[in-house]
């Protein structure tokens, strides 16, 4: 083995000196030729060169490992499995962190451990911060205008920029009161159930959705608000029909798109409403008289102004604002919803810890609410958070990335354009990390307890780190207090098994439905 990797070298540095002497051959050539012959003549070399190069570095380095590809479909059959996030794991059992899988033109590298999503999101980010360009993306992105579809160009990085800095703003001004608010009207909602057996996903998604709302500009609803379902209905339904197999063969295969197809239809139909609903929304906004200067949308459109005049050149606008809040509301809606109802499913199965998490918010709190800043004198609380975001990370394949530039990974070579999946679950079950990573043991996030959150990644990582961070962090924790210290949930009496944890993975990683108990605590 170690035979044949020096030959390799040795292979490879032999090609390196030719290539140098055919490049300074060539540039000796070029400066005795007309101007233009000389320039064709160039581009030709440099190509061939680019590809000569290209095969050296490739060949030098070890090939991707990754099951068998089939004549047309490569592997695209692995990508329609029921729960994608569980059978990419499998597959890293069997090839390893890193492995290829074909998509017609398109290979996809998933990575499965926290070191090597490390390696390409944090230590290689400038090489690995592009997004996939597809034809379908395009059309639910604004033609790539928005931050979580959007390539990684000056544009975007300007967009970024801007909406951070509006999040962030409105994090020390008042995303604590919002959240805090929220989280007293869920208690209210769920008081009023009376100890009866429901389906709290709902009430969970309307109280995320109001936080995101209410950021962005300063509007509230209550769960019945046609307004509020029309706009989940349709968020919800472009998420599900974009991650159908329907309407990724239209990328791999562009044929397709001739054919007619009901799905893509409704798509685009969906997509068509969701800006309606945006537009109106924004235009009502910019209408009042007295503008609410805490929510995003005004930050964002005086930071249009701003931008404009800079001397950057890139011009952000309108669209941008609009796709701003698409972002916000499909990435901050859905991902802390799910993540609730996790949370109380698992707790379901360990009763025992919804015990410990409510004895340790009396004894620390001694009655009163929790602050965000109390996080770090309420460790057990903390621990389950850990635990749920390890065991059920919402994002489980984060958002695909794209390599903008040849580079590699643990040593593999890695072509400009591959398709790079992070698999955060997969990361997050490593059994060389975590023991026993399939079972929920928030005690392994306590003192002494052997786990350790530098290798948690449930937000990704590097230049596409998710947006909405720190909003998450402290909406998960304030909505988790709220509801462990207010309540106790038990399984219904005439319910003999416990929620399903499997799940149902999409882009969201969700729980199937079931209904439980909320008892007042004393
Ligand atoms: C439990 C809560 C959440 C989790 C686990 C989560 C996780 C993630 C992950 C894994 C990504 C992809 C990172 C990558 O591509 O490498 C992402 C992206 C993103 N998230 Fe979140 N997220 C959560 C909540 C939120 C919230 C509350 C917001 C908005 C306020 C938000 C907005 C975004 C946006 C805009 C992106 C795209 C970032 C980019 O492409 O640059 N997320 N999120």
């Amino acid at each position: 083995m170690a035979v044949e990797m020096s030959l390799v070298s040795v292979g490879a540095l032999f090609f390196l000196a030719l290539l140098l002497l055919v490049l300074i051959a060539s540039q000796r050539n070029t400066h005795s030729q007309g101007k233009d012959k000389k320039s064709k003549c160039a581009g030709v070399k440099i190509g061939l060169l680019q590809h000569l190069y290209q095969f050296v570095r490739s060949s030098s380095k070890p090939s991707l490992p990754g099951p068998p590809s089939r004549f047309l479909i490569g592997n695209m059959m692995e990508l329609t499995h029921d729960h994608l996030p569980i059978h990419l794991t499998d597959l890293g059992q069997r090839y390893g962190s890193v492995y290829r899988l074909k998509c017609g033109k398109t290979t996809m590298v998933v990575l499965n451990s926290c070191e090597v999503i490390r390696e390409a999101l944090v230590k290689k980010w400038s090489d690995f911060a592009g997004r996939p360009i597809s034809y379908t993306g395009d059309i639910v992105s604004g033609g790539g205008r928005n931050i979580s579809l959007g390539d990684y160009t000056e544009e975007w990085r300007a967009h970024r920029r801007l909406v951070h800095s509006a999040l962030q703003r409105c994090c020390q001004r008042s995303l604590h009161g919002v959240i805090e608010r929220q989280a007293l009207h869920l208690r209210k909602v769920l008081m009023d159930y009376q100890e009866s057996a429901v389906d709290l996903s709902e009430d969970f998604t309307v109280a995320a959705s109001n936080v995101i709302t209410t950021l962005a500009f300063g509007k509230e609803y209550d769960k019945t608000s046609p307004e509020l379902q029309e706009l989940h209905h349709c968020l919800n339904k472009i998420v599900a029909l974009w991650g159908s197999s329907w309407i990724s063969a239209l990328d791999s295969f562009p044929l397709l798109r001739k054919l007619p197809n009901p799905v893509f239809a409704c798509l685009l139909k969906e997509v068509a409403r969701r800006d309606a609903i945006i537009k109106q929304h924004l235009n009502s906004y910019k209408a009042q008289n007295k503008i609410n200067e805490d929510a995003i949308t005004g930050f964002l459109l005086q930071g249009l102004d701003k931008h404009q005049s800079t001397e950057s050149g890139e011009l952000l606008t309108d669209v941008h604002v609009h796709m701003a809040t698409v972002d916000l509301l499909i990435g901050g809606t859905e991902t802390a919803a799910a993540w609730l109802s996790w949370t109380v499913a698992f707790l379901l199965h360990r009763p025992e810890v919804q015990t410990s998490v409510y004895e340790e918010l009396c004894r620390v709190l001694e009655g009163r609410y929790p602050k965000y800043s109390d996080r770090h004198r309420l460790p057990v609380l903390s621990s389950l958070i850990s635990e749920m975001l390890r065991l059920r990370p919402v994002a489980p394949l984060a958002v695909p990335h794209r390599a903008i530039r040849d580079s590699s990974i643990a040593g593999y070579f890695i072509p400009k354009n591959t398709v790079i999946i992070p698999n955060l679950f997969g990361a997050h079950h490593d059994p060389a990390v975590w023991p026993e990573p399939y079972s929920f043991k928030p005690e392994r996030f306590q003192e002494g307890g052997g786990g350790s959150a530098r290798f948690l990644m449930p937000f990704g990582g590097g230049a596409r780190l998710c947006l909405g961070e720190s909003v998450a962090k402290i909406e998960l924790f304030l909505f988790t207090a709220y509801l462990l210290r207010d309540f106790q949930f038990v399984l219904p009496q005439n319910e003999c098994s416990l929620p399903d944890l499997t799940g149902v993975a999409s882009v969201v990683l969700k729980i199937k439905a079931y209904k439980v108990v909320a008892c007042p605590r004393p």
